[in-house]
């Protein structure tokens, strides 16, 4: 049987007959015999392979084998005498499945700008650094998982096409099966949307909330992971058209209980990353971002910053630093402004709660004082905003209004308001970025990189 090679450099004993597969990174050739360096993505580091000149067809063999080439090799284990391995393999038998002729190879030995990887993204994947985030990637995904199904949370899966815009912004991707170039029109000549494949206009989903919601009305604790899109065309470090989004929902919970849910959440993360990928998360302590450890262990041992936007406000008014956009109650926080509170004030995760009503979503609880709604934001040092969550509006009352005062039809949330006629219960939930979260754990410093597929204006060709 194959054996994977993170395991055998775990765990392989010396003696063993062992058979690996995968590709090679690395040609070393000597008098007498050959090092090959193969990888198969289990782990950074690979296994050294020795191949000596009685091994069958040693010369044809050697000389289809160059970086890139895929190959099976079978052999016994033997104790390492060079640096850097406990153990290698001495070869019995090498077999190539595939060559990857050096003269056009991209991946070469050296280290290749991020840039120039983006343009081969069906083979970025194969370089240490990537491997390490998409191992890293998959490792959040596990933890994520395995802490809602520890807290009895109902993994539900919501839908990719939908007709609500769940953050009401108006920016969603259309979906349809009309002839583009000439579709049917109505008398008013507008499109006839009742002639579209779902008899109305159709779209891909910004968040999966609201139908979380409905779930939670059933199941009181549930949890959606998969992908949403967005149409804003923000050429950034932090966005993508299309990135995954976890979305927890809690029935009969405040925002407090939301805030202590997130935090406990990402500090299970990071607990669970630190621990399963300790060689990828030491690779980008040393060559992607020297403070990526030190970042772990503040999340994992250190409580958060908890303050309101009015307090924030307030700091930022008095920040000795000059500021592009205006700081003023009532504007948006941009991203310089929570950088600056995570980042340089409070040098940690900071919650900031409590926002102005008109910049909230129609769904966010309104307090008493009709200014602000029980939101609240988690902002993390060089990345900004991670989360976004509130206490959602039970009042059946309130949200019709609100749903109106922010030019929505409240005809089309019909849905949405009858969790409200029927068994309403005070609720609350979170959605985190799922990319923005592996670029917070690995120092990564664009999102493109974070991603196997990344999806952003202009760009969809792998
Ligand atoms: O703050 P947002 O828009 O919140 C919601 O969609 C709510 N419905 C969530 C909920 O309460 N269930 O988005 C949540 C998070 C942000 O904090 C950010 O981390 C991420 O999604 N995000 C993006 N990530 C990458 N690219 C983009 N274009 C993103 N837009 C939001
Ligand atoms: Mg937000």
């Amino acid at each position: 049987m194959t054996r994977r090679i993170a395991e055998l450099l775990r765990a392989g004993q010396p003696d063993e007959t062992v058979t690996i597969q995968g590709w090679v990174r690395t040609k070393r050739e000597q008098k007498g015999f050959s090092f090959i360096e193969v990888n198969d993505g289990s782990s950074m580091a690979g296994l050294q392979v020795v191949i000596n000149p009685d091994v069958p067809d040693y010369e044809a063999s050697l000389k289809r084998i160059s970086t890139g080439a895929s190959v099976e090799v079978s052999g016994v284990l033997v104790p390492s005498p060079g640096k850097g391995q406990r153990i290698e393999l001495k070869a019995e038998s090498v077999k190539v499945y595939g060559e990857a002729d050096p003269e056009t190879y991209p991946l070469q030995k050296k280290r290749h700008s991020f840039e120039f990887l983006r343009d081969i993204g069906h083979l970025r994947s194969r370089t240490n650094t990537l491997g390490a985030v998409f191992r890293v990637r998959n490792a959040c995904a596990t933890a994520i998982h395995q802490f809602f199904q520890e807290r009895g949370f109902l993994w539900v899966h919501t839908p990719v096409i939908t007709a609500s815009d769940c953050e009401g912004a108006g920016e969603m991707f259309a979906v349809t099966s009309l002839n583009l170039k000439q579709p049917p029109l109505t008398e008013q000549k507008e499109i006839d949307y009742t002639q579209d494949f779902f008899g109305k206009p159709a779209y891909l989903t910004v968040s999966g909330q609201l139908e979380a919601e409905i779930m939670a009305m059933a199941f009181s604790n549930v949890y959606t992971f998969g992908p949403t899109f967005r149409a804003e065309n923000s050429n950034t470090s932090r966005h993508l058209a299309e990135f995954w989004m976890v979305e927890p929902e809690m029935a009969f919970c405040d925002l407090d209980g939301d805030m202590d849910l997130a935090e406990a959440f990402l500090k299970y993360i990071f607990s669970y990353v630190m621990e399963h990928c300790s060689e990828d998360m030491e690779f980008f302590n040393k060559l992607i971002d020297q403070s990526v450890l030190e970042t772990a262990e503040n999340i994992i041992n250190n409580q958060f910053e908890r303050i309101t936007y009015t307090k924030a406000i307030e700091l930022l008014e008095k920040a000795d630093q000059k500021f592009e956009y205006p700081v003023e109650w009532g504007l948006d926080l941009q991203s310089e402004h929570e950088r600056y509170l995570a980042e340089d004030l409070f040098k940690k995760p900071t919650i900031v709660t409590d926002y102005p009503t008109q910049i909230k979503a129609f769904y966010m609880r309104l307090s008493d004082d009709e200014k602000t709604v029980r939101a609240m934001d988690i902002l993390a040092p060089k990345i900004g905003e991670i989360i976004g969550g509130s206490q959602r509006e039970e009042r059946l009352d309130v949200l019709e209004r609100r749903i109106i005062e922010q030019g929505l039809d409240p005809k089309t949330y019909w849905w949405y308001l009858d969790l409200r006629r029927y068994g309403t219960v005070p609720h609350a939930g979170f959605g985190l970025g799922f990319e923005r979260l592996v670029q917070f754990m690995t120092g990564m410093a664009n999102i493109r990189d974070v991603i196997p597929f990344p999806r952003t204006p202009q760009n969809v060709e792998f």
